[in-house]
């Protein structure tokens, strides 16, 4: 999914299973709204380039073993370690669009057996999205697409029980675009819908932080 989230600007997270195309989606947004003159950020989750996101990233690939709540919380630690400068950017004026965030941090985790409130509960405190984009794509479809497999979560099995987190999760707010649309027909809705948050949100916003 993709989001964005601000309160002197935006930030818009993008949840979703793997393989929906969210991480080109996302840096074609940031493009589109630069050049619309606004100040925009791509963001990641996992942050890969921290201390703590280099073991996620080692989990990831299998290198490393995990206790499943030890990942959970060393996911959580990796947004929280981002959370002040997050809160900065959104203040100074800048829009963050944010490839995943803690709503994809409780699908995976819970797809595994943990309790929902439990995998919730590190993330509370943290800033509240203005938008959540979900990029509607079935584990099926999502399974055919290039490279995937690679990393430790790409099993279809384990995407359906994410897929199905991701139904709990999901509220009236949030906007689901299909992600089996022609690319440029994603871009183009995606456009719409994060153009309309961002202008939105200048008109000043407090923040909110989860689960609000
Ligand atoms: P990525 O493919 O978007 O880089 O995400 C890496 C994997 O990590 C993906 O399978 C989803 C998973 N994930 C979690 O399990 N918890 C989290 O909090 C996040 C952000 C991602």
């Amino acid at each position: 999914a993709l989001a964005v989230q601000r309160s002197l600007n935006s930030q818009l997270k993008f949840p979703c299973l793997d393989r929906c195309g969210k991480t080109s989606q996302c840096s074609r947004l940031v493009s589109y709204l630069e050049g619309q003159g606004q100040s925009a950020e791509l963001w990641r989750f996992p942050d890969r380039s921290t201390s703590v996101g280099q073991m996620i990233s080692s989990y990831l690939s299998n290198t490393s073993q995990l206790d499943d709540h030890t990942i959970h919380l060393l996911f959580s630690a990796n947004r929280w370690e981002k959370r002040s400068l997050m809160e900065t950017k959104l203040k100074t004026g800048t829009s963050l669009i944010v490839d995943r965030y803690s709503y994809s941090g409780v699908a995976f985790s819970s797809a595994k057996g943990l309790d929902f409130e439990w995998c919730k509960a590190p993330e509370t405190g943290l800033l509240d999205p203005d938008l959540v984009v979900f990029l509607d794509i079935s584990p099926e479809k999502a399974a055919e697409r290039g490279g995937y497999g690679g990393e430790r979560y790409e099993q279809i099995e384990f995407q359906r029980k994410v897929a199905k987190n991701y139904e709990v999760l999901r509220d009236a707010s949030w906007k689901v675009v299909d992600a089996c649309q022609p690319i440029e027909d994603v871009e183009k809705q995606l456009q719409e819908i994060v153009l309309d948050c961002v202008m939105s949100c200048q008109k000043g916003k407090p923040f909110s932080h989860l689960w609000s």
